[in-house]
């Protein structure tokens, strides 16, 4: 096993200097990712077509240091292979055509994965390329964070429509979520098989829910997703990235038997040093914004991070997406920092 340092930290096996990736590290802050977009036409296109999928995945690590390529597609093929409506609007984000209890009975699993097949191929295709020592990492959404999608039809700053749901109509919602666990432990066990090192599960919006919504709808799924996976491919590493968690952190940390814990920048440096498993990998956790900034507003955090997690295994990331105004040269200088340069 040629060693590369980012899984082996996901294993637990702290780095000398933490191995980074970048989260949403392919797109458009790349002109050239904006070049490959424009020629895919639409998004799910650009998702479902291997040769420009591995293109746009492997055009970060052409230009910086990086310890990772992430496959290139979106939480949202999901849906799209269930049989729901998906596009993708220039400017606004996802529009999907929200389900109500009588959409859910008509989602049907039996076809999602020849319908994914084109990811697995870009996966292949990756593992090929990919110099030895380079992670990579596939990834699906968590059940919680793609239903918000599906059941309001586009992204909301509350996920109340999703929410009100989830009480309103339990049976039906129980069913959505069974549904997307039994798809997303096919997929990701599909994608381990073709050739990701490491698969990360998104929960981008594990906030705004009280004790009970988060057990029921973040940690029983993603609990799920874990143990379904490693039913299918023992020792399976595992990625959680449970944003907006706060206080139930280390719940997820404990419940669900993730390999590694991503944390967004919200979460205090100082929480995770001392209320966390001195010997569970973190992942994390720069705001976007300091990166877009720059100067002494990023470094003195990069800093910061690197110093208050300096004894547990670590990997650097985002606390969230990049966004796409950001500099390039920020992301240099930030890979050089954190390379030590
Ligand atoms: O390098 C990579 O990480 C690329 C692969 C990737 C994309 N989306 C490509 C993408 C990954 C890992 C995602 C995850 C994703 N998608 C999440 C979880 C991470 C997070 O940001 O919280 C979510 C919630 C989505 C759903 C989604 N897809 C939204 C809300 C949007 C619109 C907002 C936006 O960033 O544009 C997308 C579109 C999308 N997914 C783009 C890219 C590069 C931009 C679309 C374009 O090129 O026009």
């Amino acid at each position: 096993m040629p060693h590369k340092p980012l899984l082996a930290t996901v294993l637990g096996q702290r780095q000398e200097r933490p191995p980074l990736w970048i989260m949403r590290q392919a797109g458009r802050y790349l002109p050239e990712y904006r070049e490959t977009r424009k020629s895919a036409g639409n998004f799910l296109e650009l998702c479902y077509t291997p040769d420009l999928a591995v293109e746009v995945t492997l055009q970060p690590l052409r230009r910086f240091d990086l310890d990772a390529a992430i496959l290139f597609s979106d939480i949202l093929v999901i849906p799209d292979a269930l049989g729901q409506s998906v596009r993708f609007e220039t400017g606004e984000g996802p529009v999907l055509e929200a389900l109500d209890e009588k959409g859910i009975d008509r989602l049907d699993r039996s076809g999602a994965l020849s319908h994914l097949e084109p990811v697995l191929e870009t996966v292949r295709r990756l593992r090929a390329s990919l110099p030895p020592e380079k992670t990579l990492i596939g990834f699906c959404g968590a059940p919680w964070t793609v239903a918000t999608y599906m059941l309001g039809g586009r992204g909301s700053p509350d996920q109340a429509i999703a929410r009100r749901f989830a009480l309103q109509h339990p049976a039906a919602f129980e069913r959505l979520i069974d549904i997307l666990v039994e798809t997303s432990v096919d997929y990701l066990a599909a994608q381990l098989a073709a050739g990701a090192d490491v698969v990360q599960i998104f929960e981008s919006w594990a906030l705004n829910l009280d004790d009970a919504a988060f057990a029921r709808q973040v940690l029983e799924p993603n609990r799920r997703i874990v143990e379904g996976l490693r039913h299918r491919v023992p020792g399976a590493p595992v990625i959680g990235f449970p944003r907006g968690a706060a206080g139930n952190l280390r719940r997820f940390a404990e419940d669900t038997g993730i390999n590694a814990l991503g944390v967004d920048y919200a979460t205090p440096l100082e929480f995770i040093r001392t209320q966390l498993p001195p010997d569970l990998p973190v992942q994390g956790n720069l705001d976007p914004l300091r990166l877009v900034v720059g100067g002494e507003a990023m470094e003195s955090q990069v800093r910061a991070i690197l110093e208050a997690w300096s004894d547990r295994p670590h990997i650097f990331n985002l606390g969230h997406g990049i966004v796409p105004e950001t500099p390039i040269a920020h992301v240099e200088r930030l890979i050089e920092l954190v390379k030590g340069r």
